[in-house]
């Protein structure tokens, strides 16, 4: 089995490396192609790779690449985990939006427009190529923002699914709550990606007990801490949110907090040195510790479920990805995106049916699919009007005067990555 990894310089990869390293009786990877145009840093991180399947006695063997269409050549599935313009426009889609008051944020509100918009034509490039290269690859997308991403890789008709790691982070933190197997917990996990609330917890598969009110009685205290937000919305609405959800529940806090410290990406890429000094040193041969303080816990493990469902490889049955609605969420399109429990395997992804969603989630998730769709318009056909739709279009933003504010900053901070502007 091949797989390729497209942004296999990203400092994130030894996470990967890690997961396929322990779990190769579910995923047996033969060879695993690293590619990346930044040939430094890529360098770095394939050592780093080698080493960390070798002290694992791993036999897979590594290539490294700047070359896109000699890295997918072959490859059974290809992992998308780049980011267009890097920590550095990362930073810009987390500075301006404040400015008007509206949150900085990679992948939500206004910020998240720009990385769509830089991101999906990059993307939809490389998947034309993996499919010129095989038609047959899978392609598993992790790259920000999935929903969008997902969404532009379906419709151009590509063998693609969409993962984020929150799924499987409460999982794993349920499991651990609860003394279980994390094998034992299954969500029933509804929205779209980075929009998404746990409303319920069951034990054993789709049917079981749901154990979410004993959870919320028992650890809500601890859980609404980690999501930073009050105990009493967890509480009130008795559901799980993401801790992207505190970007809506409490936006105006998030906005004054944000202007007082620094970006996200000003942290990452102070981590991102540090790292970089790690993977160059020939002795260390495992993830380091300093990895777990980025947001992408348990990739790797979700990663490899993911791949090994598609590939016919084992792996478990449900997975939490993103695919098309197909009427799973009535109140959607059937081609929008959704984030929910699905069937994975060799034919694809096929979302299991979701219980009737409270309107209190319904209306946000459709509004949000409505910017979603505007978002994707604007990011394949350019053009002014079309980001001053997608952001009057946007829940956190709304205000005729904040969009078309929110319009020229996003053009004037992202001209160099579109091609229209
Ligand atoms: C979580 C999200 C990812 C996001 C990451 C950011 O893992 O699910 O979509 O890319 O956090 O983490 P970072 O360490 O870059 O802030
Ligand atoms: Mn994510």
């Amino acid at each position: 089995m091949k797989l390729t990894v497209v942004g296999g310089g990203s400092t994130y990869t030894p996470e990967l490396i890690d997961g396929f390293a322990r779990l190769r009786d579910t995923l047996p990877v033969e060879e695993l192609v690293l590619v990346d145009p930044a040939t430094e840093r890529l360098e770095l991180v394939g050592g780093l790779a080698r080493r960390i399947l070798a002290r694992q006695d791993h036999p897979a063997r590594v290539v490294t690449t700047a070359d896109l269409d000699a890295g997918v050549a072959d490859a059974d599935a290809v992992l998308l985990q780049l980011r267009v313009g890097g920590q550095a426009a990362r930073n810009e889609d987390e500075t301006w939006p404040l400015e008007c008051g509206c949150v900085g944020q990679e992948t939500t509100g206004a910020g998240g427009l720009a990385k769509a918009l830089r991101t999906v034509p990059v993307v939809l490039d490389i998947a034309e190529r993996v499919r010129r290269a095989n038609p047959d690859a899978w392609i598993i997308d992790f790259t920000n923002p999935v929903g969008i991403v997902t969404r532009a890789l379906l419709k151009a008709g590509h063998r693609a699914v969409g993962l984020c790691n929150v799924a499987i982070g409460f999982q794993r933190r349920f499991a651990g709550l609860l003394g279980v197997d994390p094998s034992e917990v299954h969500l029933d996990h509804v929205g779209l990606n980075h929009l998404t609330w746990e409303t319920g917890v069951r034990l054993g598969g789709p049917e079981g007990e749901d154990v979410l009110p004993k959870l919320l009685a028992e650890h809500g205290g601890p859980l609404a801490e980690t999501l930073h937000l009050p105990r009493a919305v967890l509480d009130r609405l008795g559901v799980v949110p993401s801790y992207y959800l505190r970007y809506y529940y409490a936006h105006d806090e998030v906005v004054r907090e944000l202007r007082t410290k620094p970006s996200r990406a000003a942290e990452v890429a102070q981590m991102e040195r540090e790292l970089l000094r790690m993977y160059a040193d020939p002795a260390l041969d495992e993830k380091p510790e300093l990895l777990a303080r980025r947001g992408g816990a348990y990739y790797s493990e979700a990663a490899v479920d993911l791949a090994a469902g598609l590939l016919g490889g084992g792996g478990s049955t449900y997975q939490v990805v993103n695919t098309y609605n197909n009427g799973t969420l009535p109140f959607l399109p059937d081609d929008a995106v959704v984030e929910v429990q699905a069937a994975v395997g060799p034919q694809g992804a096929s979302p299991l049916p979701v219980r009737p969603v409270d309107p209190l989630y319904a209306g946000l998730i459709a509004n949000v699919t409505a910017y979603e769709d505007l978002a994707l318009d604007a990011a394949l056909r350019g053009g002014r009007e079309r980001v001053f739709r997608a952001l009057l279009a946007h829940p956190l933003i709304g205000q005729f005067e904040y969009a078309e504010t929110l319009t020229d900053r996003l053009i004037a901070h992202n001209r160099e990555h579109l091609a229209w502007a």
